[in-house]
């Protein structure tokens, strides 16, 4: 039985209304780091298919996907973020090419029984682990090399990693956005690799600021050698990780962590 925190349920489901003001800085950057996804795909003989996207938030990936011809079924356990990944899909004249399905990455098998056949691809697209024990990611991306077909690619997309936490260690930072600012406080311990993040939320009122609310969410922080152990636990074999999925930028402290993986 997999259960919800107080801490997950308030982030991304009773404040998605904040939460997503966040996410929704990605969805500039995805076109181009999906056309980093369906290039590496084509490269593997992978030029069209079923892609499943895990915790995949208000759809940025799978509607993109969808745009480059690919079919996505999106799993996530939060509504409001899904309702508005089907309203993306809606605007953006894909929602017969994707799906999107309330449930717990946790009981992927479960929540997707009646998918009949199996993924070309799946994608974990910016820090959608780390919220749980690492065996319960390790069951999740055992979950998903079950429910794709031999050959199959896995990409980790801009996850978090240990390199770059330790460079940035604790501290705080203000974020602009339009009517609000977001406060963000972090802690690093680099002895257990766990992250400790507050954003508190600030209505713009003239020249003040007028306190909104605050969420919290905790993660462990893989490095690449301990993520690519997990997945290759999980069925996953590493190929290789870049710095950046569009550009193929080497793989460093400073870049992002993007690991592509084949079903072994
Ligand atoms: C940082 S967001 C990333 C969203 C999306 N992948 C993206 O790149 O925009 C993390 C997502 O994980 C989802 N999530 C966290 N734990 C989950 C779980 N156990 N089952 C399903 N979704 C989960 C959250 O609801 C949220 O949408």
């Amino acid at each position: 039985m997999t259960q919800m925190t107080d801490w997950q349920e308030k982030l991304f489901i009773d404040r998605a209304d904040l939460s997503i003001r966040i996410m929704n800085i990605r969805w500039p950057y995805t076109e181009r780091s999906v056309e980093g996804i369906v290039d590496i795909l084509n490269e593997h003989g992978i030029k069209g298919g079923h892609v499943l996207d895990l915790c995949c938030g208000n759809g940025r990936i799978s509607v993109h996907l969808a745009k480059r011809g690919f079919r996505a079924t999106g799993v996530d356990f939060s509504k409001p973020y899904l309702e508005d990944a089907r309203r993306n899909a809606e605007r953006l004249g894909v929602s017969d090419a994707t799906r999107f399905v309330e449930g717990d990455v946790r009981d992927l098998a479960g929540v997707l029984r009646d998918q009949g056949e199996p993924f070309d691809a799946v994608v974990s697209a910016w820090t959608s682990i780390g919220y749980y024990t690492i065996e319960d990611d390790l069951s999740t991306f055992r979950q998903a090399r079950r429910l794709s077909r031999e050959g199959s690619v896995l990409f980790t997309i801009d996850t978090q990693h240990e390199g770059r936490a330790v460079q940035l260690g604790s501290g705080s930072s203000t974020l602009e956005l339009d009517d609000m600012v977001m406060l963000e406080k972090t802690t690093y311990d680099p002895i257990t690799a766990r992250k400790d993040t507050t954003w508190t939320f600030y209505r713009r009122r003239g020249r003040d600021l007028e306190y909104i609310d605050e969420v919290y969410y905790k993660i462990h922080v893989y490095s690449l050698s301990e993520l690519s152990r997990l997945l290759g636990e999980a069925g996953w074999r590493v190929e290789t990780c870049y710095g950046n999925i569009a550009t193929r930028q080497a793989f460093g402290p400073s870049t992002g962590m993007n690991i592509v993986a084949q079903a072994a």
